[in-house]
């Protein structure tokens, strides 16, 4: 059983359960138990612990295990985890991280230290023991090189690898070159991969190519898991696409190491079904006005942008993209791109800027009319729309929706007759 749907709310969850979604996760418990106390044997890597990380930031143990009670929401598991999943972050002080910059604009890593409230993917991040970032750490030149050298050395084997950034192919990798000694991406993504544990890929850079491997694609850039295929490295990765990636999905993905030492369930692209189970349309706070056929007519619609109307007739992808960042949202939970005013561009799908663009109308340039009143049934009107935009796009959004049109017309057919 895999946990598909991104839920922020531990009730829901908990009323969700059935007696085999019990026995399920009653399973999966004892196997976080297990792990949880394996990790509890190990010695701790650094030398703060959560209270005093609590103490520093004035939180008290009741607001930290809120937040983990919402953190264990997120990561789509039932209420029984709460206490587990904050054992896990106490117990973060035992795992090795290696950041690894590669070819990007560092914006993720800018966007996990801008988090400003304390919460509980602050706190977490400050658990672990990241031996090794760029961005990050006080050492240049060599004596960066050698930090890395001997943490990879230290925990060989044991460590998470995040990489942030695509690995340029082209010109025998020379394109990105790090350090004093010149070291290609090709090299340092080799090395640090093949001595970790696991591998992250944080951002859409590292796990499909992101913008540099946009057309032309002018260095020949690859996502870390199509460059370990060509290296034949086999390391389990996940993908943590978007633009940037959300400290939330970085730190749930740890934390689920840290309970279970493996890495979450997947969907077809990589990434962890509990943060990317759900369309942004699903999510959508502007789902109301869809279904209604209430829309912003264009940027020039100043009523419709003023009234938070659905983006979709100005460019939104949100019905083509699987992403959590209208549930986590972003700068502390702040807002996210469609709360602030502009549809999604799709940042976390597999080759969004060749495959989602024009970002500022409906794909292939439609416009379309919404023929169903009202009233209409939000899933037809979703259907048709979609189904006339998906056409050569990220086949599960439009197939879903396309088959839910076609069931639907057959189950209005077959009633027809009955009534004859
Ligand atoms: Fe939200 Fe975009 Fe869907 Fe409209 S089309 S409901 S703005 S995701
Ligand atoms: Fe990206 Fe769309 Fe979310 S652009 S951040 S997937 S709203």
């Amino acid at each position: 059983m895999s946990r598909a749907r991104t839920q922020a709310d531990p009730e829901a969850i908990d009323r969700s359960l059935d007696k085999a979604s019990i026995e399920h996760y009653e399973r999966l418990a004892a196997e976080a138990d297990r792990h949880l106390d394996q990790l509890a044997a190990q010695a701790p890597l650094k030398d703060t612990t959560l209270e005093e990380q609590l103490r520093r930031r004035g939180i008290s143990r009741r607001e930290f295990l809120k937040m983990t009670a919402v953190m264990t929401a997120t990561m789509a598991l039932p209420s029984m985890f709460d206490l587990r999943v904050a054992r896990a972050a106490e117990l973060a002080t035992r795992l090795p991280v290696i950041w690894q910059e590669l070819q990007s604009c560092t914006g993720n890593s800018m966007a996990l230290i801008r988090n400003s409230n304390p919460g509980v993917d602050e706190l977490l991040l400050d658990l672990i023991s990241l031996e090794y970032s760029e961005v990050l750490m006080a050492p240049s030149g060599q004596a960066a090189e050698d930090v890395l050298e001997a943490a990879i050395e230290k925990y060989r084997g044991a460590y998470i690898a995040v990489f942030e950034g695509s690995v340029p192919m082209a010109d025998n990798g020379n394109f990105l070159t790090i350090g004093p000694a010149g070291h290609t991406g090709i090299q340092i993504v080799k090395h640090v991969a093949e001595n970790a544990a696991a591998v992250i890929a944080a951002g859409t850079c590292a796990a499909y190519g992101g913008i540099p491997a946009a057309r032309p694609n002018p260095t020949a850039a690859l996502g870390i898991a199509d460059f370990l295929n060509t290296q034949r490295i086999n390391k389990p990765v996940v993908n943590l696409p978007a633009c940037p990636v959300s400290s939330t999905n970085v730190v749930g993905t740890i934390l689920e190491y840290a309970l279970f030492g493996r890495l979450p369930s997947l969907d077809a692209f990589g990434r962890p079904l509990w943060a990317y189970g759900d369309r942004i349309h699903d999510k959508c706070e502007r789902r109301g006005h869809f279904d209604a056929g209430q829309f912003v007519e264009g940027w020039s619609d100043t009523e419709g942008l003023k009234k938070g109307l659905c983006l979709f007739k100005v460019g939104c992808k949100g019905p083509m993209a699987y992403n959590n960042c209208g549930v986590v949202r972003y700068n502390d939970g702040t807002s996210w791109p469609i709360m602030a005013g502009h549809g999604c561009i799709g940042c976390s799908e597999p080759g969004f800027w060749d495959t989602l663009t024009p970002f500022e109308v409906p794909l292939a340039g439609r416009v379309y009319p919404i023929p169903f009143g009202l009233d209409s049934d939000a899933d037809t009107i979703g259907a048709v729309a979609l189904g006339a935009a998906a056409v050569g796009i990220a086949a599960h959004a439009g197939a879903t929706l396309v088959k839910s049109a076609t069931e639907q017309r057959a189950a209005k057919k077959s009633e027809a007759k009955k009534e004859q």
